[in-house]
């Protein structure tokens, strides 16, 4: 068949059922993006004779003489089309693994209505403003200036041309694929397993299962400290404690051959008792997930199924509340949400020519796979290599070690070069979603409006395995209780075992959950006594100078206010309230607010070590171990590094994430790109200058910079929202939607805003509609089509504002600012519907038939 891809001629004999997204990333073509292989999400994307299509649903054979056009077909760096150079004017994407299909089908739009040619392209990032701003012609960055200009990223024009890599945008002779055969059953033991007729398949190289896989038990949750998360899982187990785990591992030749060898496994299963509640699994006589763990798994209680605890008392609630003005109680719940992220996790693993083990891998944290992979397979750490190119999106979801394992034991039998990419469906069923939480809150006030009690009593489900499942628990309870000042405080939490999937880190780690729950009982107690609810938080939030005390004020911790910028949030927020704005005759108007603090850098160690080199040509090599995942660290970085030495971004080049080349960096997750390894490159920059102030431009001249990420300060934000109620068919209307952020010195003030709007529109996402629906352990929605990540047409503008402060421990002043956009979001939609509704709303998502059914009990 022979038909024009770019310009070029191509002649190929499609596979029996093949579509053109394979058949053209099988000839190298990489500028066309797998996201969901099902004509959802328009990563995709290409014309074909013109006309934009999902290539990931067009039948290959129907090519002959086609010309078909990709992004890479459009323009070059060096020659961009209009609409790619619109998209860099405008900062219109963050991971940009979307931008190639949206810059395609960018090109074939005719007339305005965004809502509607825009429909077959999710983006999970920015939601949706800036690509609106490419479109429209809007220019947002620049292409030079230093720390507090909207400098476009170095990989800018790259990534609109379809020509940056990710992950498997690359080639590799010789690639055996592995494809994995998944627990039908929530609570398993292999009875026993024959891999004979797979292996007796064509094709096929190994076929894996738990008698191959090192007994070592690991967490797929990483974090500085190894034993932050329970050792309870192998790389294959005997026991199956969710439904989707790996039982068996097929490499083959091609990904259909490996996936008819799953077929030919025969496994026995004995089916064991299953617990799917966690409330459930706490109680004596439940099964248990992880009964035959010792003490060195570190899992609190596998008696009791519980991960880890924590419980804080400070002065006396009970007492409090009695002798209250007002108090009020309740239980929020919030479902499993997925992070979406439009690049599935994928890893790559080879032997190189010394043998030693190479992954080119999806992470958020490749220093901490490469320690983990050595560890379970016993390996020295010199004898493995991981690095990542760009990845399409995080959130949390790649803080995980989920496809490095497998991989790394395929390469170690095959001695192959192995690739293994969860598809979309994967990412549902079986990576780590947001912890579904229950959240009791009592809290009390006096007649002044002062707070006099706060309770909190949260139970999570960490799922069949517990990464994340201590840290998440601890942090859930922490800023969200620490940030208002009150005498009586009582702290319950626990994280619990169920023969769920896991669930894992997520924008926000837990904070959102509880957030929800504690700001909407703080918007009740206000109701009650009359006061306004911004004012009701400024006279009960901290200060400065106040300690961040959950319940032990004690407690030594490295966590202080160390620039404060709630005030004026809180200020900006109320300001900017549009009052006049009301719904359609027929709906209920509301107005609402919610607050949030987060910890500028994770707790217990965050690591950074950084250098950057002056060359020949005068340019400057910086090398980061920070990964780039549309964060937005690397343009910072270069910012940072710019300013310190007193030249042009376009003179530093940024070299990061391969543990090969770059220093130790612990990852990219806790916000920490830009005040952990971001200020450790400023540092290292202001040395150099030093440096070449007192002895010349001298080519060579090299710095280093270090930071360990204490201590560490606090970031505020307050999200407001005016909506409007049909309270007959439970629809929501955003009429306006504001958010205020505390984020210290802005150093990209369009990346920033970027961050907001995208954590704005994720939040909304989960608040309005996303649920991951699980029943007895199986989850049902398991593809774009039916988990609902919002379109263009569902996300409003919401109005970005920044408080003017400036934090001493930051770079240049600068606090983290990925993750809080995240959390006030939920409860501040919640008290709008509860001003609209007239009944509050306790369980996200707030979908219509839930709202529809809360309006039709209240009469
Ligand atoms: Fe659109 Fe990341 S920029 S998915």
């Amino acid at each position: 068949m022979r038909f024009e891809v770019d310009g070029a001629p191509l002649e190929v004999e499609p596979r029996p059922g093949q579509v053109l997204r394979t058949l053209l990333r099988e000839q190298g073509i990489h500028s066309v993006k797998k996201g969901c292989d099902a004509g959802d999400c328009g990563a995709c994307t290409v014309l074909l004779d013109g006309d934009p299509v999902h290539s990931c649903i067009t039948p290959a054979h129907r090519l002959e003489g086609a010309t078909v056009t990709t992004a890479a077909g459009l323009g070059t760096p060096e020659q961009p089309h209009p609409v790619q150079r619109a998209f860099v004017d405008a900062g219109g994407y963050q991971c940009g693994f979307c931008t190639a299909g949206f810059v395609v089908t960018a090109t074939a739009i005719e007339g305005d209505d965004l809502p509607r040619e825009l429909k077959g392209n999710l983006c999970r990032c920015t939601g949706y403003r800036s690509i609106g701003d490419a479109i429209h012609g809007v220019r947002n960055t620049s292409a030079q200036g230093l720390a507090g200009d909207s400098v476009a990223p170095p990989a800018a024009m790259r990534v609109v041309t379809g020509t940056e890599p990710y992950t498997l945008d690359a080639t590799t002779t010789g690639l055996a694929h592995l494809k994995v055969l998944g627990s039908p059953h929530a609570h398993a033991r292999i009875r026993s397993i024959s891999t004979e007729r797979a292996l007796a398949l064509d094709g096929v190289l190994a076929v894996l299962t738990h008698h191959d896989a090192p007994s070592t038990l690991f967490s797929t949750g990483r974090h500085q400290d190894r034993t932050d998360d329970p050792d309870d899982t192998r790389v294959l187990d005997e026991v199956l404690r969710f439904r989707g785990q790996r039982v068996a591992a097929v490499i083959a030749e091609t990904v259909a051959i490996a996936e008819r060898a799953l077929q030919l496994i025969d496994v026995e299963y004995e089916v064991l008792p299953a617990v799917f509640d966690p409330a459930v699994a706490r109680e004596p006589g439940a099964p248990l997930v992880h009964g035959d763990k010792g003490p060195a798994s570190r899992i609190l209680d596998p008696a009791r199924n519980t991960v880890a605890e924590f419980h804080g008392r400070m002065g006396d609630v009970d007492a409090a509340v009695a002798a209250s003005a007002a108090s009020v109680s309740g239980v929020w719940s919030t479902a499993r949400v997925a992070h979406a992220a439009l690049e599935t996790h994928a890893t790559r693993g080879w032997l190189d020519r010394d043998g030693r083990l190479v992954l080119r891998t999806s992470s958020q944290v490749p220093f901490l796979v490469r320690d983990e992979i050595a560890h379970i397979f016993e390996l020295d750490r010199d004898r493995v290599r991981v690095f990542t190119a760009r990845v399409g999106g995080g959130f949390g979801g790649k803080q995980e070690l989920l496809t490095e394992d497998i991989v790394t034991l395929a390469v170690l039998r095959t001695g192959r070069a192995v690739q293994y990419e969860f598809t979309r469906e994967d990412e549902f069923a079986i990576a780590p979603g947001r912890h579904p939480m229950r959240v009791g809150v009592t809290v009390a006030a006096d007649a002044d409006g002062r707070l006099t009690a706060l309770a909190v009593d949260q139970l999570m489900d960490t799922g069949a395995y517990g990464n994340h499942g201590v840290g998440v628990m601890f942090h859930s309870v922490h800023e969200s209780v620490a940030v208002y000042r009150c005498a009586n405080k009582r702290v319950d939490a626990q994280s619990v075992y169920t023969n769920n999937p896991p669930a894992g880190a997520f924008r926000g780690y837990g904070l959102g959950q509880v957030i929800f729950a504690i700001e909407s009982a703080m918007d009740e107690l206000a109701r009650k006594l009359g006061i306004d609810p911004f004012e009701f938080r400024r006279r009960n939030a901290v200060v400065p100078g106040d300690a961040l005390i959950v319940c032990d004020p004690d407690e030594e911790g490295d966590l202080a206010i160390a620039s404060y910028g709630l005030d004026q949030c809180l200020d900006l927020a109320e300001q900017a309230l549009d009052r006049s704005l009301t719904g359609p005759d027929g709906w209920r108007t509301g107005e609402g607010m919610a607050l949030s603090m987060i910890a500028t850098i994770a707790p217990r160690g965050h690591y950074a070590d950084v250098a950057i080199q002056l060359l020949d040509d005068g340019t400057y090599l910086a090398s980061v171990g920070t990964a780039e995942f549309g964060n937005g660290t690397t343009t910072v970085h270069a910012q940072l590094a710019a300013t310190a030495l007193g030249t042009t971004v376009d003179r530093i080049r940024i070299r990061q994430s391969d543990t090969d080349v770059t220093r130790y960096d612990t990852g990219a997750f806790g916000s920490a790109g830009v005040v952990v390894a971001g200020k450790a490159l400023h540092h290292a920059a202001l040395s150099l200058r030093r440096m070449i102030d007192e002895r010349g431009t001298i080519p060579g001249l090299r710095a280093e910079g270090h930071h360990d990420g204490t201590p560490r300060s606090v970031a505020f934000n307050v999200h407001a929202f005016r909506v409007a109620v049909q309270p007959e068919t439970g629809e929501v209307r955003i009429l306006q939607s504001i958010q205020a952020a505390d984020a210290g010195t802005v150093l990209n003030p369009e990346q920033l805003r970027g961050q907001v709007e995208g954590g704005t529109a994720q939040a909304i996402g989960s608040a309005l509609y996303e649920e991951v629906v699980v029943r007895d352990g199986e989850v049902l929605t398991r593809t774009f089509r039916n988990y609902r990540v919002p379109q263009f047409a569902d996300v409003p503008i919401t109005e970005v504002l920044f408080a003017q402060t400036h934090d001493d421990l930051g770079p240049l002043g600068a606090k983290s600012m990925s993750e809080a956009p995240y959390n006030p979001v939920a409860p501040a939609l919640a008290n709008a519907i509860r001003d609209a509704l007239g009944v509050r709303p306790t369980e996200l998502p707030m979908s219509r038939d839930r709202l529809w059914r809360l309006a039709r009990d209240a009469g």
